[in-house]
């Protein structure tokens, strides 16, 4: 094996190359998946997927106790199977919009087992996620506080609420992405007091139930010490609540975040090593303060379902500017893909047709839209492209499909999960038709 191929199988044990030097992907050929439904195309290794919630799912009550449980965060990848795979493994779910809770209820999801976030639900997605049942909502203002209370008044229901707070961590990633700080537009920072008003507030309201606290510091956090940090001070939090109002947390939502691999030089985490050292640091804090360890729950995302995705494309137009640099199209981009036109996000690319040849020729991988700052990846090294080489980016399967947009009228990929050898269409692909079905 040479060393272009050792490279790219490191990235994720999911990859391999065949007799035909093609790229296989959960052990099917990429390239005549590329053949079979076109491109571009979204692929998902779906046992990937389940092993992941396994993963944090056992790790989470080995190290945390049994009523631990992982939720997963839908804004990753929000799509009425992925929900379906959610039950069937057992976990919860993170929901952010009306439209989410609809993705998931469609799906049959038990609705007890969600937890609806965001910073400004309206009246109406207060009421609509009580109509189907959400179990939790996780708030993060005074004004929401009161319109859950009211709503809740009118439909009958006392709503079980999370707070969530901000505890004051730099996590070391995108500043996109951080949302832990005091200055964030989410949660009440614990810092200025507004945390503690909350839970007064919380506490005060009939048709409000709190069961306890959220966080989440940011997401693609490769250390595991901002982690550590924010619980531990989510659980001394707690402990003063408990002595300044008598109010024991009973659940302590620790958020997502944890990274994942998109470049060989990207560290590999273990979640399974991270939860036991984020328990270790909360067990031992809460026998000092003689306090039982509250119920703890955890949202990933990007780590459930990243490295579970690839997209293939086919190459077109190659263009040398000589002196300057090279470009190769592709017949997708920033609307399948936005990330390395938000956040200048890494990515690895490769021919997946061509693996085992010398990857010399060094070029921008770019989108088709009528915008300079559609690419896909600057920096890659590919055998010289020639128009209808299938192109794979891998890791796409978080923040991808789920940031699509149809931007210059481009319909939006078909998605393929795989599993034990077999395929099966999840997503269609969107037809014209699709595009004008709401131009009045
Ligand atoms: N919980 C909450 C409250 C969140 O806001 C997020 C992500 C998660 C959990 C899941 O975090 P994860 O495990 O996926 O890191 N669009 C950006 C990522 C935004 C993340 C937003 N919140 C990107 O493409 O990198």
């Amino acid at each position: 094996m040479n060393t272009i191929l050792k490279n790219h199988a490191m990235i994720a044990d999911n990859l391999a190359v065949n007799e035909a030097g093609h790229l296989t992907f959960a052990g099917q050929d990429t390239v005549l998946l590329a053949e079979k439904y076109g491109t571009p195309l979204y692929l998902l290794d779906e046992d990937r997927i389940r092993a992941r919630c396994r993963e944090y799912r056992v790790a989470m009550q080995k190290h945390f106790g049994e009523g631990a449980m992982p939720l997963y965060a839908g804004k990753a990848l929000c799509i009425t199977h992925i929900y379906r795979i959610m039950r069937e493994e057992n976990m919860g779910i993170d929901v952010v919009s009306s439209g989410e809770v609809y993705t998931a209820y469609h799906a049959g999801f038990p609705m007890e087992r969600a937890y609806f976030h965001g910073n400004n639900k309206t009246d109406d997605d207060i009421a609509f996620a009580m109509e189907c049942g959400v179990g939790t909502f996780v708030c993060d203002s005074i004004d929401e506080l009161e319109a859950i209370n009211r709503i809740g008044a009118q439909k009958g229901i006392c709503q079980k609420i999370l707070l969530r707070l901000t505890p004051g961590i730099d996590p070391h990633t995108h500043k996109a992405i951080a949302t832990g700080k005091v200055d964030s537009k989410f949660g009440a920072a614990i810092e200025t007091g507004q945390a503690e008003e909350l839970v007064s507030a919380a506490l005060s309201l009939a048709n409000i139930e709190l069961v306890g606290y959220h966080c989440h510091i940011g997401s693609q956090i490769f250390e595991v010490k901002p982690f550590v940090d924010a619980a531990r001070i989510m659980l001394s939090f707690v402990a003063h609540m408990e002595s300044a109002h008598g109010f024991r947390a009973k659940i302590l939502n620790l958020g997502g975040g944890m990274g994942v691999r998109y470049l060989n030089e990207h560290p590999t985490i273990s979640y399974e090593k991270n939860i036991a050292l984020i328990a270790e640091e909360l067990k031992a804090m809460a026998a000092r303060l003689s306090m039982p360890l509250p119920t703890i729950l955890m949202e990933p995302g990007r780590s459930i379902v990243a490295d579970s995705g690839m997209t293939l494309y086919r190459a077109g137009s190659v263009k040398q500017i000589p002196g300057f640099k090279n470009y190769v199209s592709v017949d997708g981009g920033m609307p399948d893909n936005p990330r390395f036109a938000l956040y200048e996000s890494p990515y690895t690319v490769v021919s997946a047709a061509r693996m085992n040849e010398e990857a010399d020729f060094v070029c921008t991988v770019a989108g088709r839209c009528c915008e300079s700052g559609d690419l896909i990846q600057e920096g890659v090294s590919l055998p010289m492209p020639r128009r209808g080489d299938v192109i794979a980016v891998l890791t796409t399967g978080a923040y991808n499909y789920s940031m699509a947009s149809n931007y210059n009228r481009i319909p939006r990929p078909p998605m393929v999960a795989l599993s034990q050898g077999e395929e099966k269409l999840i997503l269609r692909r969107e037809t014209f038709r699709d595009l004008v079905q709401n131009d009045l």
